[in-house]
Order: structure tokens, then C-alpha cells, then sequence
């Protein structure tokens, strides 16, 4: 099973065993990232596909096996970013712009009026985040981009659908439904592309994929120099949703957090699209048939990032893996509280105007207070999340698995979660458990799962055996520190919010 993982970062490919998910052979490459203007994030789509043509490539060296004995493909990645087409000759006509960019704040803004509408059918709140306001962006500032698009000789799309239309040679031109979930042009709750929202993002229908379930027949292989002709796409999920597959989370009330370039916990809600009262998003999980599955979702925009701008920004360190010592280092009793929301700030606040701040820097104040600041202000965030997401599920009595959400460990993966001094401050701020995946790339494992299914190699309760061996947490701290803690913290947040809102 070869997984392709194109992620906000970097791009990894990973081949498994298909029968026990062992990993035979993974190969993992940076992304150059795009700061054209100030909130402005950008990648070049060429490098997005050589990256996960030479990880592929690679990854299969490293697994020793010959390319033709992949049985299937699963791709999973960084949501909401776009890229943008020419049909005939498969060539970007802009650079992806990125999840994390916030040029269209002011459309948001001076719409704000339209939330409800929005959010009703999209489970979205109208922000810069997602790609239906960079679509508009796009073709309302460039007639002749629009009138091309509107002759149907464009095509859009996430990066799946980027990468589907590239492997199959411009035959396939699909995205499953946690995707689409994503854009603000599709109604989550009839699985469609809706017009009145294409219309109201300016952006034409014939521009747009075709939407699949997330385990469906995604095209097959053609023209590659890396893979064999023939071998079918079978599975594919926005790397969020991909990773609350790879955890086993089946199930509602099932839940995860994810530390990547952000961090993202989803509970699982099964059929229900629990509405939230805390402005949390409602958004399609992995669907492994035609019936729709939900998830809530809380979307913290800034955490691995965070450290690696201590690292590239700061020189702080030379590997962000050095940010655990530094942690350690420490003095927990130089006041430092650092809101890393140097890209906005998502649930519960949305802020996009918002950019990070540290307070209680004195001349005592050391890189390793800053360090442990970052990790802290990182925790702290996802701990309101998932406070928020759980009273929402409680309070929705028309979701079954309400009363299941918040018991039992926190169930974490992603680069960050290789940090123990992290996790166990992450146990601390929630006050509970927190459970490492014994393969922390849940993400790549996720879409090698579903590809799995869709070549019908496994089946859900197979592969949630194989899901075990976590690594427990327990918290630490008393009661009472912890709520003095995430007394300053709240006050810290309220007080950027203020500044910026
Ligand atoms: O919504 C953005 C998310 O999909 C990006 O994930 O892992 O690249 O931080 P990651």
C-alpha cells in the first residue's frame, strides 16, 4: 500500500505492508514556503509534485520492492490550499495559495453578515482559511483568468485533486467529500457542490471536481516514471480526517489531536453534523461508503510552525526536536505566555487579523523560556478546543455518542507528539490522559487505510486491531495550579483579541 502524504510542510510517502500496516519504507521532503506579503502564504505547485514524485520514488527504493507490487494508492493533505489549472496543458496558473494565507480577510469582513447562511450549509465560518475566499480572490481580480474559467477550460481543486489529475495524466478530475468539505462551495449536508454558493464565490461548477466518497475508484496510474500504469487511487481524505482514521476513530464520540504545521482535534460524530455553539467546525469525516459521516472540528493555525519559527526565525536551535531540551531547561517561574497566532486565530476566536504575541518577557527571560512558552501556548489552545467541542456534543442531544465525548485519553499524533515534555504539559493543561499513537504518523497510516479498504484488503475492524500500543500520559499537575494556569493563559488571549478584534 503506497501512501502519499502532501502536507503543509513537507511531503512524505510511506509504503506499508497491506496486510499488518508495518511501514517497509518512507521517505519524507520540505516544501519551500511563499511569503509574498505580509499574511500572505504561498506554494509552487511544481514543487509540491516533484516532492511527491522523489518520495515516492524513494520510498519505494527504501521498501526494496518493485513498484508494480503496490496494490493501491492513498493520498491524504493539507486541506483547503487551491490550485488553480489550465485543462489542455496541466500547467498552475498561480501558485497554490495556502491554507494559512490571509489575503482575503477584508472580503470576510465586509461579509461578515452572511455567516449564518454560510455556515448552515457548510458547517464553515466565512474565514480567509478556506478555499472558496481564494477562489474569489483569484478570478475576481483577473477578468481573463474568470472568463477562461467560466469557458470551461480551468480546473480547480485541493491538492488531492491536484495530485489525482497529475498521477492519472489530466484522466481524473475528483476530490472525496472531507475535502470539498473544506472549500465553502459544497453543502455538507447533501454531498453536493451548491450553486448558490458557487455563485456567491464567483466560481463556475465546470471548474470544479468530481466529488467521491473517501474510499472510492479515484482513476488508475498513467504517463509516470516513478509507478507503473494501471495502479488504482483508492482511497483519499483531508490529512485531518485522514488521521482520525488512522486512530481507529470509527466511531462517535471518538476524538484526536494532530500536531502538524497546526494542530486540529476532531471528535468523531458519526452521522450527526452537531451544530456547535463555539464556533467549531462541522465537517465531513472519512466516508467509506456513500453515507455521510461528521466530525467537529477545532483548528489551532500555529504549532509545529511555531517551533520551526523559533528555529528559522529566532536561531533558536538547529532541529526542532532541540525545543524538548530546551523546554526542560526552563524556569517555570519566568512568566512568559506566548499566543503563537502569528497567522490569525481560529476556533473559538476567529480573528484573522490577529498575529502572535508573547507577554511577561523580563531581563531574566531566557530562549528556553520562550521555547517552553511556545509549547505551552500550543497545548493551552487545544485544550479550549476541545473543552469548547465537548460541551457542543453534550449539548446536542440528537448525537448518540455525546456522553462519550471526553472520556477516556486523549488520543495524539504528528510530529510534535514525539516531545514528551509537550504531551505531558498537554495532559496537564486538559487535566486528563493523553495517548501517543504507537505510529505517530497517524496521517499517512489513515490514508493507507483507506486505500486498504478500497482495494478490499481490509475491513474497519481489522484495521482497528491494528491500531494499538499507545504510549500514556497522566497528568501531573494539581487541580488548583492548573486552573491558575489557564487563568493567565485565557487572560493573555482575551487581551490579543482585544488588540486585534
Ligand atoms: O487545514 C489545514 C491542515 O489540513 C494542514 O495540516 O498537517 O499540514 O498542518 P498540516
Amino acid at each position: 500500500m503506497l501512501s502519499i502524504d502532501q502536507g503543509t510542510t513537507s511531503s512524505r510517502a510511506v509504503v506499508y505492508d497491506a496486510s499488518t500496516f508495518t511501514v517497509l519504507g518512507a521517505a519524507q521532503q520540505e516544501i519551500e514556503q511563499h511569503y509574498p506579503h505580509d499574511g500572505w502564504v504561498e506554494h509552487e505547485p511544481e514543487d509540491i509534485w516533484y516532492s511527491v514524485a522523489r518520495t515516492v520514488r524513494e520510498a519505494l527504493a527504501k521498501a526494496g520492492r518493485d513498484p508494480k507490487s503496490v496494490a493501491a494508492v492513498g493520498i491524504t493533505n493539507q486541506r483547503e490550499t487551491v490550485v488553480v489549472w489550465d485543462r489542455a496543458t496541466g500547467r498552475p496558473v498561480h501558485r497554490a495559495i495556502v491554507w494559512q494565507d490571509r489575503r482575503t480577510t477584508d472580503f470576510c469582513r465586509t461579509r461578515a453578515a452572511d455567516q449564518p447562511a454560510l455556515t448552515a450549509k457548510t458547517g464553515l465560518v466565512l474565514d480567509p482559511y478556506f478555499s472558496g475566499t481564494k477562489l474569489h480572490w483569484l478570478f475576481a481580480r483577473d477578468s481573463e483568468l474568470a472568463a477562461r474559467a467560466a469557458r470551461g477550460e480551468l480546473a480547480c481543486g485541493t491538492i488531492d485533486t491536484f495530485l489525482i489529475w497529475r498521477l492519472t495524466a489530466g484522466r481524473a478530475h475528483a476530490t472525496d467529500a472531507t475535502n470539498a468539505s473544506r472549500t465553502l462551495l459544497f453543502n455538507i449536508h447533501t454531498l453536493q457542490w451548491d450553486d448558490e454558493l458557487l455563485s456567491y464565490f464567483g466560481v463556475p461548477r465546470a471548474t470544479l471536481p468530481d466529488v467521491k466518497p473517501s474510499v472510492a475508484e479515484f482513476g488508475t496510474t498513467k504517463g509516470l516514471d516513478f509507478l507503473p500504469d494501471g495502479v488504482p487511487i483508492r482511497g483519499v481524505a483531508g490529512d485531518q480526517q485522514a488521521a482520525l482514521f488512522g486512530q481507529g476513530c470509527f466511531s462517535p464520540g471518538e476524538a484526536k489531536c494532530t500536531y502538524g504545521t497546526g494542530a486540529f482535534y476532531l471528535l468523531h460524530t458519526g452521522d450527526v453534523a452537531v451544530v456547535s455553539r463555539s464556533k467549531l467546525l462541522t465537517t465531513v469525516a472519512a466516508m467509506t461508503d456513500s453515507r455521510p459521516k461528521y466530525a467537529l472540528e477545532g483548528a489551532v493555525f500555529i504549532a509545529g510552525a511555531a517551533v520551526q519559527w523559533l528555529r528559522d526565525g529566532l536561531r533558536l536551535f538547529a532541529s526542532a526536536a532541540d525545543v524538548e531540551r530546551l523546554a526542560h531547561a526552563s524556569n517555570p517561574s519566568e512568566p512568559v505566555s506566548f499566543v503563537p497566532g502569528f497567522v490569525g486565530l481560529g476556533a473559538p476566536h476567529w480573528v484573522p487579523e490577529a498575529r502572535g504575541v508573547i507577554f511577561g518577557l523580563t531581563r531574566a527571560t531566557t530562549a528556553a523560556d520562550l521555547g517552553r512558552a511556545a509549547l505551552e501556548g500550543v497545548a493551552f489552545q487545544v485544550a479550549d478546543l476541545i473543552e469548547a467541542a465537548e460541551q457542543d456534543a453534550r449539548g446536542d442531544r440528537s448525537f448518540p455518542g455525546g456522553e462519550r465525548a471526553g472520556t477516556g485519553p486523549l488520543r495524539v499524533d504528528g510530529g510534535m507528539a514525539n516531545n514528551d515534555w509537550f504531551l505531558q504539559f498537554q495532559a496537564d493543561a486538559l487535566g486528563r490522559p493523553v495517548a501517543r499513537a504507537s505510529q505517530s504518523e497517524s496521517t499517512a497510516l489513515g490514508a493507507g487505510f483507506l486505500a486498504a479498504v478500497g482495494a478490499g484488503l481490509a475491513d474497519q475492524p481489522a484495521l482497528g486491531k491494528l491500531v494499538s500500543g499507545a504510549t500514556h500520559f497522566e497528568p501531573k499537575l494539581p487541580a488548583a495550579a492548573r486552573a491558575a494556569k489557564l487563568a493567565v493563559w485565557r487572560k493573555a488571549v482575551r487581551a490579543v483579541v482585544a488588540f486585534y478584534a
